[in-house]
C-alpha cells in the first residue's frame, strides 16, 4: 500500500513538474545584463530598436547590451558567433535563421537550449504557423523563437523613374533581357548589385525562376543535382542577368544597391523586403507611390521565404533574461511593433495587420496563397557549411562565369555538406 500511495505520489509531482512551466521562465523583476547578438546595425536597427525599448519598459533594471556586427545577411556577424560559441563565450541570445541555419549547425553541434516548454507555456505551438514550427524544431525540441516573415524574391523599383524612362515591371528574364539593353543605352544600370552575398541572394531568385519550385526543392533533398542539365541552365541564366548589373557590386551594401535604384542611376533591385523596411522607415518613401515591388521575374505565386529567429546557446550567463527576451520576441506585442519597421510580415497567425503598410499587407496576402519555398542565402535550406563553401562557388563564378564547371563544384560542396541525406 505504502508502495502504491509512493508510486502515486511520485507520479503526481513528475506530472506537475512538465505541466508546470521552467522556473526561470517566469522569473520577476528582472536585473543584470542581457546581451543580444544580431547583425541589425545601422540601417537595420529601428526594428530591433523597438523591441529593445519594449523590453526596457517590462524590465527597467536590466541591462542591454545590444551586440551588433555590421554586415547584411549575417556576413560577419555569423563569423564572430561562431569564434564566441567555440570558445565558450555565447551571447544571451542570437540572431539565427529558422531552418538548416539553425538545426544543420548549432542544434545539430547540441550547442541550443530546448525552449518546448517556452513555447508550451506561451501556447505559441498555435501562435506560429505548423511549418515554420517545423523548421525550428526536431524530434527533440524546439530551439528558437521566429520573429518575423522575410520574402527573398522581390524587385524593387521606384515607379516615377519607370515612368520616365518608359518601361514596365519585367514579368519574366526574357521581359528583362527586352528592357535592359534600352535602359544601358541611356545609361541606366539595369540591375542593381552589392557584395557577393547579394549575388547569392540574386542566384536563388534566378534559379527558381528557371527551375520551377519542384525542382528548387529537389535540389535540397538531393533528388536533383546541382550538375543536372537543368542545374546548370540556371547558372547559365544567371550569368546572363549578371550582364546587367553594375560593375562595382562587390564594394557596395545592400542598402547601397537600394540607393542607386533610388537616385535613379539603376532600374531595378532584386533584394528581400528588409529593403521596404529600408526604404520606408530609413528613406521615408511611401509603398505604392513612393517605391514599387513585384515578385522578381519569373516567380510569380511563388514566394521565397525565411525567417530571422533568436534562441537561447547552451551556457547563456543571463538566462533568466535571454527567457524574458526570447517571451516577448515571440508575443504579439513585440511582433507587431518589430515587424512593420522591419519590412517583414508577423510570424505569428494573429498579427494586427492594420498596423502594417500596403508593401507588408500584399506579402501577407501573398504569403497566404502563393507557394511557399525556402531560401538558401537566408538560412532555410542548407546548413552554414553548404552556404560558406557556396559563397566560394559564387565567387568562382562571378570570375569565370563557366556554368558547367560551377553546377559541378556546387553539386561536389552539396555532396561534402550532406545536402538532401
Ligand atoms: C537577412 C536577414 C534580414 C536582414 C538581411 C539583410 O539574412 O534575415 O533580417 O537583416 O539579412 O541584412
Amino acid at each position: 500500500m505504502k508502495n502504491i500511495v509512493g508510486k502515486f505520489f511520485f507520479v503526481l509531482c513528475m506530472a506537475l513538474l512538465l505541466s508546470c512551466p521552467a522556473p526561470s521562465a517566469y522569473a520577476k523583476d528582472l536585473s543584470g545584463d542581457l546581451e543580444i547578438f544580431s547583425w541589425w546595425a545601422g540601417d537595420e536597427g529601428p526594428a530591433l530598436n523597438a523591441l529593445i525599448e519594449l523590453y526596457e519598459k517590462q524590465n527597467p533594471k536590466v541591462k542591454i547590451i545590444n551586440a551588433t556586427v555590421t554586415g547584411g545577411s549575417g556576413v560577419n556577424a555569423k563569423a564572430v558567433l561562431k569564434t564566441r560559441m567555440l570558445g565558450g563565450e555565447p551571447p544571451d541570445s542570437f540572431q539565427v535563421h529558422a531552418g538548416q541555419e539553425l538545426i544543420g549547425t548549432w542544434v545539430e553541434a547540441e550547442r541550443m537550449e530546448n525552449l518546448a516548454s517556452l513555447f508550451k507555456d506561451e501556447g505559441w505551438l498555435d501562435a506560429f504557423p505548423k511549418g515554420l514550427v517545423k523548421l525550428i524544431g526536431t524530434d527533440k525540441g524546439i530551439w528558437s523563437v521566429p520573429v518575423n516573415i522575410h520574402r527573398s524574391n522581390v524587385c524593387w523599383y521606384i515607379p516615377a523613374n519607370l515612368k520616365k524612362w518608359g518601361i514596365e515591371v519585367p514579368k519574366t528574364w526574357d521581359d528583362f533581357f527586352a528592357v535592359a539593353p534600352k535602359l544601358k543605352a541611356k545609361g541606366i544600370v539595369p540591375l542593381a548589385l552589392a557584395q557577393n552575398w547579394t549575388a547569392n541572394h540574386l542566384w536563388e531568385s534566378v534559379a527558381l525562376a528557371s527551375l520551377g519550385p519542384d525542382k528548387w526543392d529537389a535540389l535540397w533533398s538531393g533528388k536533383l543535382a546541382f550538375d543536372s542539365p537543368e542545374g546548370i541552365r540556371a547558372w547559365e541564366l544567371f550569368g546572363k542577368v549578371l550582364e546587367y548589373t553594375n560593375d562595382d557590386a562587390s564594394s557596395l551594401s545592400w542598402q547601397q544597391a537600394t540607393d542607386m535604384v533610388v537616385d535613379g542611376k539603376a532600374a531595378f533591385n532584386i533584394m528581400g523586403d528588409w529593403a521596404a523596411g529600408y526604404l520606408n522607415t530609413t528613406k521615408k518613401l511611401a509603398p505604392v507611390t513612393g517605391f514599387g515591388w513585384a515578385p522578381s521575374p519569373g516567380t510569380g505565386g511563388e514566394f521565397i521565404f525565411l525567417a530571422d529567429s533568436f534562441g537561447l546557446p547552451k551556457g547563456s550567463p543571463h538566462k533568466d533574461n535571454a527567457l524574458a527576451w526570447l517571451r516577448l520576441l515571440g508575443s504579439k506585442e513585440g511582433s507587431d511593433a518589430f515587424n512593420p519597421l522591419k519590412g517583414s510580415i508577423s510570424a505569428r497567425v494573429d498579427s494586427d495587420l492594420s498596423k502594417y503598410n500596403d508593401y507588408a499587407k500584399s506579402a501577407a496576402k501573398d504569403f497566404g496563397k502563393d507557394r511557399i519555398v525556402g531560401s538558401l542565402a537566408h538560412g532555410v535550406t542548407a546548413n552554414e557549411g553548404f552556404m560558406n563553401d557556396f559563397a566560394s562557388v559564387m565567387e568562382m563564378f562571378l570570375k569565370s562565369k563557366n556554368a558547367a564547371v560551377t553546377g559541378k563544384a556546387a553539386q561536389q560542396v552539396a555532396t561534402k555538406n550532406k545536402i538532401g541525406r
